[in-house]
């Protein structure tokens, strides 16, 4: 797949099945993350960290949940990619730096016919939590500044609003 094709396949699934992507993809996709752009090409700020853990993943999930039972912020996602990141040379670097980060890697994935979405409420869950920073085991001073779900969906979830433009553009000649 080309691309152009592969960004404009990528979208968010948000029902995912049990089928695990392959070591491979993972390790593919990974890379894809490392091989960003990053601000300052300050890399030694940041760490990926990839939770295929069953248990590790079903905590996420209902911290993320903050309390409310029929929610599934993790969607099932048998992988989750977590950001995890120092505070960089610049102020709010480390945001930008995960999204470059997350959309290498989800483009990477729907080029593989991988299923993706970004994840804010899981940025948010792993932050509320000592603990879980603790058991994804984050060096001092590193919290999670973005992550991802990876996996395949369980049910199909067309793309929003289409593959063309979906942003008002202005082209200044
Ligand atoms: C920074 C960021 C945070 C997001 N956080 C969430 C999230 O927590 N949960 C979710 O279901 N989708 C999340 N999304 C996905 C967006 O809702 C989605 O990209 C948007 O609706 C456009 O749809 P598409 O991804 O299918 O093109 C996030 C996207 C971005 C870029």
């Amino acid at each position: 797949m080309n691309t152009f094709d592969a960004i404009k396949k990528r979208h968010s699934t948000r029902a995912f099945s049990s089928r695990q992507i392959s070591e491979e993809d993972l390790q593919d996709i990974l890379v894809a993350g490392g091989q960003a752009a990053i601000g300052c090409a300050d890399f030694a700020s940041l760490q990926l960290f990839a939770v295929q853990d069953p248990a590790l993943l079903k905590e996420i999930d209902e911290t993320s949940a903050k309390g409310n039972p029929g929610s599934h912020p993790l969607y099932q996602a048998p992988t989750l990619v977590v950001v995890a990141a120092k505070k960089g040379f610049l102020e709010n670097i480390e945001l930008s730096n995960a999204g470059c980060i997350i959309q290498n890697m989800m483009v990477l994935a729907a080029d593989r016919g991988i299923d993706s979405v970004y994840l804010w409420m899981a940025m948010a869950g792993i932050n509320s939590s000592a603990e879980l920073q603790k058991k994804l085991g984050f060096p001092e001073g590193y919290t999670c500044v973005g992550s991802c779900a990876l996996g395949y969906a369980e049910k199909e979830f067309p793309k929003l609003k289409g593959e063309g433009q979906r942003l008002e553009v202005k082209i200044l000649r």
